[in-house]
Order: structure tokens, then C-alpha cells, then sequence
């Protein structure tokens, strides 16, 4: 699979403004949340633009017709916490019928692996497109292990959205699970010395939670 078909950059001007105001150290956690939940739907909006389609027949108050609605597939939302809970309000308005799922993971400072500490999924994952979401994509070890279990658990149509990714972490997905399509407003320069995506935001909890 190539670059292109492994990830989509969200260019859409609105997209854009939003992220350089959330990028911005002096924007307020209350505003980043609300800048997050905003930039969440559009993003939404993309990684949803190939659901299928079927007709319903129905009547407008002029004449009865075939209209497009969706075919009724499962969704499931998968929130990687902490931050993941950040994308999930908005996407929720737009898909309000979504099915949601957490995965809990934090990194073991001796292995320095990912060690799960929490997981409640919703059922039937394999009939599901299941979205994965985490603001951040950084060093790819927390996404590709949260995929890593989500594939244990029976799903096979899975995306992944983030509102930010580092090369690095697109190639740590991408050799680990090529088939997971990335959905992200921006594939940023790199990460440094201490795992942050630069040129960044930098710790997106801490920045939606107001904590340090
Ligand atoms: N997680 C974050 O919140 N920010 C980064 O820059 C990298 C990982």
C-alpha cells in the first residue's frame, strides 16, 4: 500500500484555521476543547465519506421518492484514552447511533511497552467499521498496540483518526497494520528527543484537561 492509500491530510480550510488555533500555546483549555470537538466532526465527516449507501422510499410533501440513506452498517467508536475522549463528543453528534469503546493503555518505564490497563468494547466488532481515535500520532506504539487489540477482539474494517501525526508514527502503523487506513488534519515535521510530534501542540491532554 502506498503513502496516499495509507493516509488521507484533511486540507479543508476550516480544518486548517482550527488546528493552527488549537497549535497556538496561548489558546484556552476550555476553547482547545471546543476547537477539538469542532475539527473532531469534520474530521468525521471524511473518514464517514465512503460509507455505504442504499435508497429509502419515502414521501416528500410533493411526491414519493427513492432517497439515499445510509445502508445501516455498524459503527463502532473506540476512544484511546485519555486522550481520545477529546474527538468523541463531536463525532457523537454526527454519528449519534455509533457504538462506543475504550482502550486504556500506559507505557511500562522498564520495557517501555505498552501495557493495557483498561478495555470495554461494544460487541459484534467484526460486523462494525470500527474508528479508532487519538488526537496524537506519535511514536505509533500506543495505536498500533490499541489496534493490535482491537484486531484480537474480532475487528477487520478499521480506521484511525488523529488530529496530528509524526512520520515516524505513520510508519510504525503502516508496517504493523498497512490495512488500517489514517485519516489526520496534518502529517507534522517530526518527533523529539522526549516523543512530541513537532512542530506540535504539545501534550494534548494536558492542553484539553488543563492539568501538566
Ligand atoms: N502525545 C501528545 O499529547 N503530544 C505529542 O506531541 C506526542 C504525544
Amino acid at each position: 500500500m502506498s503513502l496516499a492509500e495509507h493516509l488521507t491530510v484533511v486540507r479543508h480550510p476550516l480544518v486548517q484555521h482550527k488546528l493552527t488555533l488549537m497549535r497556538d500555546r496561548d489558546t484556552p483549555t476550555a476553547v482547545f476543547r471546543q476547537l477539538l470537538r469542532e475539527i473532531s466532526q469534520l474530521l468525521a465527516y471524511e473518514i464517514t465519506g465512503q460509507l455505504a449507501m442504499t435508497t429509502r422510499r419515502i414521501e416528500t410533501p410533493v411526491q414519493p421518492m427513492d432517497a439515499p440513506a445510509l445502508d445501516g452498517r455498524k459503527l463502532a467508536l473506540v476512544s484511546i484514552l485519555r486522550a481520545g475522549n477529546g474527538m468523541l463528543d463531536g463525532m457523537l453528534e454526527l454519528i449519534p447511533s455509533a457504538r462506543v469503546g475504550f482502550v486504556g493503555l500506559y507505557r511500562d518505564e522498564e520495557t517501555l511497552k505498552p501495557v493495557q490497563y483498561y478495555c470495554k468494547l461494544p460487541t459484534e466488532l467484526g460486523e462494525r467499521l470500527v474508528i479508532a481515535v487519538d488526537p496524537m500520532l506519535a511514536t505509533g506504539n500506543s495505536s498500533v498496540a490499541a489496534i493490535d487489540l482491537l484486531k484480537e477482539q474480532g475487528a477487520t474494517d478499521i480506521r484511525f483518526l488523529c488530529l496530528l501525526a509524526a512520520p515516524e508514527g505513520v510508519e510504525r502503523m503502516r508496517q504493523a497494520h498497512p490495512d488500517v487506513h489514517i485519516v489526520t488534519a496534518a502529517l507534522d515535521e517530526r518527533l523529539d528527543d522526549k516523543g512530541y510530534i513537532v512542530p506540535g501542540l504539545g501534550d494534548a491532554g494536558d492542553r484539553m484537561f488543563g492539568t501538566k
